[in-house]
């Protein structure tokens, strides 16, 4: 795949919640103070209406491999694999406000330097990040969207895929955590599509993982986790 930028469209849709319950305090607190130095800057349309790439690993002032988080929640692994590697950058996109303000949180409890956050989209961050700048890639628990006629919202769909893969380098790790049947099985399907080749499937979770908010939801309710590992073509 080349590097050319698509035209990008002028908004797309996003259909998760961008806000929940009132911030507390605390949180609105480190949103105040924290967020604008753990941004990058270009991600926006408003900072970067030409869609120029930035440069990820400018981010943390080396040149070191950059990871991605797809997603991140409340922020439980971003902060857990920070501080595992800490000769890593880990940058994290997360729509939901709520869920950047809890990550603030642990990031200043953990005191770990190796992230960034994207309050937003994902798209918008892939959009602009350089092809085959990123090392390794998260979706942990990603939204489920049940009904047949939402599968098309789901992230493991081509319009989310094939950014990605642009962006992973070739021997890049895509890991995938979901408690949904039907979404292993739409992941199975889709994701070798957008150039990856597949490594394991399984009910065990990889060495480092660490259990989210989702997926302690997911096993109190009876699910059953499942681990997904790709590598990129
Ligand atoms: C079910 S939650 C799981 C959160 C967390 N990964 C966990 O395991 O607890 C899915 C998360 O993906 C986020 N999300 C959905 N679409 C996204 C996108 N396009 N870019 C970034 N995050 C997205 C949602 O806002 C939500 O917080």
């Amino acid at each position: 795949m080349s590097d050319e930028t698509q035209t990008p469209p002028e908004w797309r849709n996003f259909y998760g919640r961008i806000r929940g319950k009132t911030l507390r305090s605390s949180q609105k607190t480190y949103l105040s103070e924290d967020l604008d130095t753990l941004r990058p800057e270009g991600v926006t349309r408003d900072e970067n209406p030409e869609r120029l790439p930035i440069e990820p690993a400018a981010l943390f002032g080396d040149d070191r491999p950059v990871w991605l988080e797809v997603g991140f929640g409340g922020g439980e692994h971003l902060v857990h694999m920070a501080a595992r590697y800490p000769e890593v950058g880990i940058i994290g996109a997360e729509p939901f406000i709520n869920g950047v303000a809890m990550l603030l949180g642990k990031i200043r409890a953990a005191g770990v330097t190796n992230l960034a956050v994207h309050p937003g989209d994902a798209r918008d961050l892939m959009e602009v990040l350089p092809a085959a700048s990123v090392a390794k890639a998260f979706l942990n628990y990603p939204d489920p969207w049940p009904k047949r006629r939402h599968h098309r919202r789901r992230f493991v769909t081509a319009e989310h895929l094939l950014p990605l893969a642009r962006v992973l380098r070739p021997g890049a790790e895509f890991r995938v955590a979901t408690d949904i049947p039907d979404y292993v099985r739409q992941t199975l399907i889709e994701v070798p599509k957008a150039g990856f080749a597949l490594v394991a499937s399984v009910a065990t979770p990889w060495e480092d993982w660490v259990s989210t908010r989702y997926e302690q939801k997911a096993l109190r309710e009876g699910r059953v986790p499942h681990y997904v590992t790709f590598r990129r073509l």
